[in-house]
């Protein structure tokens, strides 16, 4: 649209914000460039004002009771089905039905980091990033099972460019160009207390990513789910950036969503706190689902069983399987997931148009969490897996969940690969490429298959400083 018909457009627009209530974006207007002007515009004319209107009313009213909450059904780590379910999987992977999908448009506030969170390096010896881990690792399921598993990425606005740019420089990790697809998830606009849409500078509403729930209509309107359909793909393995352990199109996993029909599955561990950061999976008045752990009340949270065990143990790992024709089913006819709220810090113009970095909470940001998806599956499978071979998320500058505990956790379970086949390296972190083995039973072929004894190629000794 030319510039002076969005600007003829403003009056309309002017009259439609004041009835909204929302007249003070426009506040600058009459000073800022006519390329400011347009700019503002479009992000005007691109914010969907009914919505706003909808979140204001939930951002402003009180919160619906606490649901009532019982553990889910769970499928045991050792379960008498696994060699059954590992076959299935390893099926739908050598016919090419299954495809990877990665959230990464989170902001990484709290590891304080300002590149995409998947370019941190994780690996305590090679220094390799959570990306190329997680590249590796699907060349290695393709190695593994002679097929090609498209890697969907989600990005935001604010991390696109930079997580193209580290996949370019470093040529897509030996993966296919084609096969990795990136696309952006949409974005939120904030509002304060008073239910004021929040303006970052004079031309500009303050935005942010509409959370990973965004995920399912990303999909959809960029392309994605019919890129998919084409391509023969029936199932999706989604994971987080942030999980370092991840196993990566799990055949196991694959297997029993497949067995059970389910349209959406999840992975848990045991929790090792009550306080432990993770949502809890159970049912939530009566539907499969996800208590963040924000809104875990403390009735449910110290909750035991008569053995002393946490009754709300099933820890969610993020870590899902989705049915193609499910999230089809979902994202039609304008379909959203319900929207939470959390109060944040929100960069924000002052009265004499200075932005301002709060100390304090200043209003809301809005997201919708996959999870929420769970309660519209028919079935469903909730599968526990060994946190020391699955679980270690990067999330935080220090303490849990840092980048010492994720290095600790990855020296820990090749250490316990290399025990297993009589390889005793004393006082030494150890990392084994995804490349060489994805498994400890892996390792352990390639180790006897190869004569190795010695130190495997694949295998790196080394210091983490
Ligand atoms: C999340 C889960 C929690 C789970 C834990 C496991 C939510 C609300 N909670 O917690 O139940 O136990 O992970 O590690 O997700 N992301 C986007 N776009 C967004 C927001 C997030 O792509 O708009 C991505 C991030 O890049 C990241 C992931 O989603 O990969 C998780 O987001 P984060 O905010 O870190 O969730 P947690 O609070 O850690």
């Amino acid at each position: 649209m030319a510039a002076e018909t969005k600007i003829h457009n403003i009056k309309d627009k002017k009259d439609k914000l004041i009835y909204a209530g929302q007249e003070h974006i426009l506040k600058y207007y009459d000073k800022l460039s006519l390329k400011q002007r347009e700019d503002l515009l479009s992000q005007i004319l691109s914010i969907d004002m009914s919505l706003v209107n909808e979140l204001i009313a939930m951002g402003m009213t009180a919160k619906e009771p606490h649901p009532h909450l019982e553990p889910p059904c769970i499928i045991p780590i050792q379960d008498k089905r696994y060699q059954q379910a590992k076959g299935k999987g390893e099926e739908a992977l050598k016919d090419g039905r299954i495809a990877c999908f990665v959230v990464a448009g989170g902001q990484s506030t709290r590891l304080g980091y300002n590149l995409p969170k998947g370019t941190f390096e994780v690996g305590p010896v090679s220094s390799k990033s959570l990306f190329q881990y997680h590249a590796e690792k699907i060349a290695a399921m393709n190695n593994r099972y002679n097929t090609n598993i498209p890697w969907y990425i989600m990005t935001s606005k604010e991390n696109d460019t930079q997580t193209r740019d580290f996949f370019q420089r470093h040529d897509f990790f030996q993966l296919q160009t084609k096969d990795v697809i990136f696309f952006e998830q949409g974005m939120l606009p904030a509002i304060d207390f008073d239910g004021k849409l929040i303006m970052d500078s004079p031309d500009h509403i303050a935005m942010s990513p509409n959370g990973h729930g965004g995920s399912l209509l990303g999909l959809k309107e960029s392309g994605a789910l019919d890129d998919m359909r084409r391509r023969g793909i029936k199932e999706i393995f989604y994971f987080q950036v942030d999980n370092a352990l991840v196993k990566i199109a799990d055949p196991v996993f694959i297997g029993y969503h497949l067995l059970e029909k389910a349209e959406m599955s999840t992975k848990v561990v045991s929790k090792i706190r009550p306080d432990e950061m993770v949502g809890v999976v159970g049912y939530i008045n009566g539907r499969l689902g996800v208590i963040e752990y924000t809104e875990l009340n403390d009735e449910e949270r110290y909750a035991v069983n008569a053995d002393g065990s946490l009754r709300f143990k099933a820890g969610n790992t993020a870590i899902h399987m989705l049915n193609v024709e499910f999230v089809h089913r979902l994202v039609r006819d304008g379909f959203h997931l319900p929207y939470h709220g959390a109060r944040k810090k929100i960069p924000s113009l002052d009265k004499h148009g200075k932005l301002q970095k709060p100390h304090e909470p200043n209003g809301i940001k809005f997201e919708t969490f996959i999870f929420d998806a769970l309660r519209y599956a028919k079935h469903s499978v909730v599968m526990e897996v060994n946190r020391k071979e699955e679980f270690s998320p990067l999330k935080n500058i220090s303490g849990q969940d840092s980048p010492e505990t994720v290095r600790h956790d990855l020296i820990n379970l090749y250490t316990g690969w290399c025990k297993a086949v009589g390889l005793e390296i004393s006082d030494c972190p150890i990392e084994i490429s995804p490349l060489f083995a994805m498994d400890s039973d892996e390792f352990v072929q390639r180790i006897i298959d190869k004569e190795l004894w010695t130190q495997p190629e694949g295998l790196y000794i080394g210091s983490t400083g």
